[in-house]
């Protein structure tokens, strides 16, 4: 599907993440801990001279598609909602947006929970801001990337991804407070330790329902307790204390669901701490525990995920474990030592595959630099 004699004008390299802690979080207001990794897509881009018809090949789908910017609408066809749902946002920020070609191909796996959704819609929109040099700030682009996922695609999705994707630096974290996108960077001093990310290689249809199910449940409590406490605007505002004192307000499943959200708001802030101090047995337990808060509370894990999680309990080359992401599938991130990698991921391929038949794939992940320009 390569355009003969295509020469880009600008190639963009747009990267996935990953997540250490602050799972369902983002949009509950709360803390997050994640990073790009030293996976990208990459996108080629070119002004054509027309006023506005773009085309847009995916090397990987096989696929080309065709829109004008005059006509932006819901396409039936997943992956163009994300790009057509970038332009459409874009062209609410700037009118200097005008007809390009754009090849992209994708050296992130797809629905494994390392966000390859956000490294499209940011990549799309960083590398037109420049090519049309908009001169939009990164926020913008950020927020341009969460908007074509909520109207488009369908996924009432958090900051963080969108964030992480663009704005991480290599080597360190991203302390992220989605309350007001203060963040701070956190160096990523791993010593002897590595993080391997666990591919299940399943990704259960219900992800993007059940996403949606959890962000309202959380909303809706907040509703509930704004009748007696109306300085609550998110549960970010909410303590346990003030929790257990509304428990008859809220269902079990609503109660349920804020307890999670709200330890695991804490963890983040002492997993940081347990970072800064350079204990990373802390750092590994507080990774457990939101492992099972995930699975047993906020319940998006699945049986696969849980397996790799228990499986890395028994090995003490492991230090923590957790799946990563918004559930039902994808990856577990994991922290291990360097000297046990090939020996574990030998042993838990093995015992996957036997226990659900799915071949097992992984990857270590480095944390790396966001959206970046490797060609202008
Ligand atoms: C998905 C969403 C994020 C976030 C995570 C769960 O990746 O896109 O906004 O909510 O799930 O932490």
């Amino acid at each position: 599907m390569e355009h003969s004699g295509f020469e880009p004008d600008l190639i963009v390299a747009s990267p996935g993440r990953i997540n250490l802690i602050g799972e369902h979080t983002d949009y509950n207001k709360g803390f997050v801990l994640p990073t790009a990794i030293d996976k990208y897509i990459i996108f080629k881009l070119k002004a054509n001279g027309s006023p506005s018809t773009c085309t847009i090949t995916s090397k990987d789908f096989l696929k080309s598609m065709q829109v004008d910017l005059g006509h932006l609408e819901k396409s039936t066809v997943a992956w163009e909602n994300f790009m057509i749902g970038v332009l459409y946002h874009l062209k609410q920020h700037s009118n200097g947006i005008q007809g390009f070609d754009c090849e992209i191909e994708s050296g992130l796996p797809m629905g494994s929970g390392v966000s390859s959704s956000a490294a499209l819609e940011c990549g799309l929109a960083f590398g037109l801001n420049e090519l049309f040099q908009l001169g939009l700030d990164k926020e913008v682009l950020i927020k341009v990337g969460q908007k074509a996922e909520h109207d488009f695609v369908g996924t009432k999705c958090g900051i963080m991804d969108q964030f992480a994707s663009v704005m991480s630096k290599a080597g360190k974290a991203i302390l992220l407070d989605c309350k007001n996108l203060d963040h701070q960077y956190i160096p990523l001093t791993l010593g002897d330790y590595k993080i391997l990310l666990l591919n299940t290689n399943v990704s259960h249809s219900l992800a993007d329902s059940q996403y949606n199910l959890r962000r309202e449940a959380c909303e809706s409590a907040v509703e509930l307790l704004k009748e007696t406490h109306p300085e609550v605007t998110s549960l970010r505002e909410v303590t346990q204390g003030l929790l257990e004192a509304s428990k008859a307000k809220l269902s079990p499943i609503q109660y349920q669901r804020c307890a999670y959200v709200i330890a695991e708001n804490h963890r983040v802030q002492q997993a940081v701490t347990a970072l800064q101090n350079g204990n990373l047995e802390d750092f590994g337990a507080l990774m457990y525990a939101s492992h099972e808060g995930l699975s047993k509370e906020y319940e998006v894990s699945c049986k696969e995920l849980d397996f790799l999680v228990e499986f890395s309990k028994t090995h003490k080359s492991v230090l923590g474990s957790r799946m990563m992401g918004g559930g039902f599938g994808g990856c577990t991130i994991n922290i291990i030592h360097k000297d046990a990698i090939t020996a574990y991921v030998d042993e838990v391929s093995t015992a996957y595959q036997a226990a659900f038949n799915i071949n097992l794939d992984y990857f270590e992940a480095l944390p790396s630099e966001g959206t970046h320009i490797l060609k202008a």
